[in-house]
Order: C-alpha cells, then structure tokens, then sequence
C-alpha cells in the first residue's frame, strides 16, 4: 500500500520505518526538517533499537518530505502520529493534530478518489469524533464516510522495544467511522504483524477510553507493586521480590509490571493517568483508583531521595545511576533517576550521575554541584551512597570492586546487582525487603563470616 505518516517522532519513525519494512511504500512528513532530511538520507531521527538499521535497509520504500499535501495527495492512508501535549487540567491538546488536519483537508479537497485517515496519537475520549472528523470535513469539504474514512488507531508501545512491540503486538485497537475503513486497516495489520493479535474494532469512544484504560491499569499494577514493597519494609521477614514473584504466578495478576522498585515515568504512563481522572471527574464519576495510583507515583522519588539522605555521610557524594525513564532509550521525560538528582541538588548535595544514554539529554535538568561521570564505575568510585535508578543490563554486570573505598552505601531500586558479592562488600539495600528477611540474614552471616576469619 502507498501510506504517509505524520510527525517523524518516538512512535512515526518506528512505524515508517515498520511498514516500509513489511513492503509498503511509505512517506514520512515532518514540520522539523532534521527529522526529514534523516530519512531522506537513510538514518533514524529518533533513538529506538533496531531503528537505524531498519530505516537504512529499506530506503527504497521510505522517504520524507516537509510537504504534508504532496505526501497525503501521493498516498491511500495518512497516519497522524504528532504530539499531544498535556493541558493544566490533565487533558490532552489537539492542537498539532488538527494543524494535521488543516493540511491534510487541504490535501483531500484536491484528491480524487476515497482516502483512509488514521489517528495514532493519544487522545481524550470525545476527540476522534467531536474534533478531528468535523475538522477534517470543514477542511476538505468532503463527508466522513462517503469520501474519506476516519479510524482512532492507538499503538501499545514501550519506547526500547517499539520495533519488536509493533511487529509483534498483543492487540490491534481500531475505532471506525465505517467498516470498508476498519477492514482496511485491519488487513493492513494482518499483513504487518508477525504475531497474531488480537483485534478489537468498535467505535470511536470504547476505543479511545480503551487506549487510556490499558495505560491507566498497569499503572495501578506498577503502584500496587511499590505499595506492597513498602508494607514489605516494615514487616519483619518479608521480601517483595518473594511475595510479587508468586504473586504473579496467579493468571488473573501476571507478572509483568508486578516489581516493588521506583514509580513509572515517561511521555505516556504518568500523563494517560492523570487525563484518566480528568476524564472521570468532569463525567462526576469517582477517579479514587487512578488518584491513588499517581499519589503513590509521586510518593517514590522524596521517599528514595530522603532514604539516601539518611546514609550520607556529611559532605558525602550521592551516586545515581540511571537517568533514562526506563532502560533502552534516551528519554527523561517523567524519570525518577533525574528527579532523584534534582532532589539531591536541591538540599545542596553533590550528586554523581550517570547514564549509558540519556546523559546529553539530562544535563540541562541537573543544576548545582553535579559530577557528569564518563561511566558508572567512574560515577561509583565516587559515591558515599550508590543508587541505581534504571535497570539498564549494564549495570547488571557490576562488580562491587568499583565501588569508593571505606564504608559505602548501595541502594539497589531494581534489584539487579548481584546481591550476595555487593552485601559482602557494602551496606546494601534492595528496596522492599523488611528487617531480618532472607537476603539480610544472609549479609548478616557473611558479615560474621567475615569477621571470624578477621
Ligand atoms: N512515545 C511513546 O511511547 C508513545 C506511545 C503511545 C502513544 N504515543 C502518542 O503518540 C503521539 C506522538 O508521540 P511521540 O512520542 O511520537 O511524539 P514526538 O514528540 O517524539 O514526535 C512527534 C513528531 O511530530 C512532529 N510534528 C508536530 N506537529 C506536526 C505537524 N503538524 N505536522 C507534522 N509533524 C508534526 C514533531 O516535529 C515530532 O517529530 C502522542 O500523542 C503520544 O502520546 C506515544
């Protein structure tokens, strides 16, 4: 098929780069023209894993332009995937989706012939139908349904896998104005995916509150989880690795998304939360889960924060590891790691940092007196207390031998140092394990090990 994409971004040029992949002849359309010309010469404007290489490998079916009209007039199905920022009150603006629309009514004015538009970006329940279509009909003079179609297409992505979670999704979410506009889009799909999702088609509304929902709930998954890890540190014995792990085992919970550690960050769990509890409250319905769930988001970043002030030594360096939102990309948007370190620095204490990715991109959020370290053994052999904020793999493979002499600290929030070698050689803490649980009985007998062969 012939598709244009709107808005080169963290989810357009995977998508772009997906399609023309799968054999469809694709044009990327951007109003910043770095992002263009990146395409046009075979490179990804975007970080993503797996995303250069496939944007090089398959230059004959992908191209850019600034020049939506030419892209939409060139094309059968338009993608808008450009941003939707938050307002104050939580819900999201349309206001680049419908200068999308502006351009691409232009276009189909002109255009022989029926044209599928797909909105990809996340949206208030409402919008699909009560602002994009009207607009689109005002700026083409067509009608919905007659001359163009209109399908709400949200993609279920995590940035670091978007490529592997396109290809290979769990579920294909369509709300159509029609069913010759939902069948099309469903087959393209069809033809896309390497695994055999689900795929939900109904009207606009269930499938935009359905893109919200699924965000909605694995954030309660992921604040459920840090509460229990809290409950865990108080209680005697118990361990949260322990109790989620079985936990998960239940098919009605799973395991994914079920570890006590820091809270979600990111462009899409903390925002789609909020505008959730928007939603619920201008409809007078109660939002009390989805409050709780942000309230215990935001519980995560002063409570670690306040941890590691209780073990700095006076005039001691705090360590961060990890600044990325989450492991396998740049972004910081939302990260707990940056915000621990702003907390930091802003009770005046000197902060070490450091990221395999998201260094260029954090420096600017870090003010006051901040060691920017070339690597995380650099980052750690200046430490008085050491926490790791992202589970990047490369700090799975830490040893303890590049920790600061002298008594240091380790706050493990993921869970991946190998415990017993750092629990001989600091004081380590996983967050939510309570006192006298296996892992600190074990420290306890190697501290007397220890000490006996002292
Ligand atoms: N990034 C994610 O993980 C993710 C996941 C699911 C949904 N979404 C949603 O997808 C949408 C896009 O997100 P993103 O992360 O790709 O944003 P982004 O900021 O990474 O990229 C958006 C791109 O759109 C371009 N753009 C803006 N206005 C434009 C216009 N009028 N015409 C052409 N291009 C324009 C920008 O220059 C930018 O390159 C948002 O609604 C977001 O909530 C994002």
């Amino acid at each position: 098929m012939k598709l244009s994409i709107i808005g080169l971004g963290k989810l357009g040029a995977p998508m772009a780069a997906v399609l023309a992949h799968k054999g469809h002849q694709v044009v990327g359309v951007d109003v910043n023209p770095a992002a263009v010309t990146a395409i046009q010469q075979g490179r990804a404007p975007v970080s993503e894993p797996g995303l250069a290489e496939m944007v090089r490998d398959n230059r004959e079916r992908l191209s850019a332009t600034t020049d939506c009209e030419s892209a939409v007039l060139a094309t059968d199905v338009t993608f808008i995937m450009v941003p939707t920022p938050s307002d104050p009150d939580g819900t999201f603006s349309m206001r680049y989706v419908l200068s999308a629309a502006e351009w691409i009514g232009a276009a189909l004015r002109k255009k022989q012939g029926w044209h599928l538009v797909v909105l990809s970006s996340t949206v208030m329940p409402g919008s699909t139908g009560g602002i994009l279509l009207p607009a689109l009909e005002a700026s083409s003079g067509k009608g919905c349904g007659a001359d163009f179609g209109l399908c709400y297409n949200p993609e279920f992505i995590a940035l670091g896998t978007v490529i592997r979670d396109m290809l290979n999704p769990d579920m294909i979410l369509i709300g159509e104005s029609d069913a010759r506009s939902g069948e099309l889009l469903e087959g393209l799909y069809r033809s896309a995916c390497e695994s055999r999702p689900e795929i939900r088609r109904m009207n606009y509304v269930n499938a935009e509150l359905t893109k919200l929902s699924v965000n909605t709930f694995v954030t309660t998954k992921i604040s459920y989880a840090n509460m229990l890890a809290q409950v865990c540190e108080a209680l005697p014995g118990a361990d949260v690795d322990v109790v989620a792990g079985a936990l998960g085992c239940d098919t009605r919970i799973g395991k994914k998304y079920l570890k006590g550690a820091l809270g979600y960050g990111g462009p899409c769990f903390p925002r789609d939360n909020v505008a959730f509890s928007a939603l619920a409250r201008a409809g007078g319905a109660p939002a009390l889960l989805a409050e709780a769930t942000d309230a215990m988001n935001r519980r995560q970043v002063p409570r670690v924060a306040e941890m590691i002030l209780s073990h700095l030594p006076k005039n001691g360096v705090a360590g961060i590891l990890g600044l990325s939102y989450k492991s396998d990309t740049d972004v910081i948007e939302e990260s707990q790691g940056v915000a621990i370190a702003q907390h930091l620095l802003s009770r005046g204490v000197q902060v070490a940092v450091y990221d395999p990715a998201a260094m260029e991109n954090a420096r600017p959020q870090l003010t006051g007196p901040v060691l920017l370290a070339g690597s995380a053994a650099e980052c750690a052999g200046q430490s008085d207390v050491l926490t790791i904020a992202t589970p990047w793999m490369e700090f799975r493979r830490l040893r303890p031998e590049i920790l600061k002499p002298g008594r240091v600290v380790v706050i493990d929030c993921w869970g991946v140092l190998p415990a017993e070698s750092f629990q001989r050689a600091c004081v380590y803490i996983r967050l939510g394990r309570g006192p006298g649980s296996g892992a600190e009985m074990r420290q306890q007998m190697a501290s007397a090990e220890a000490a006996g062969e002292a």
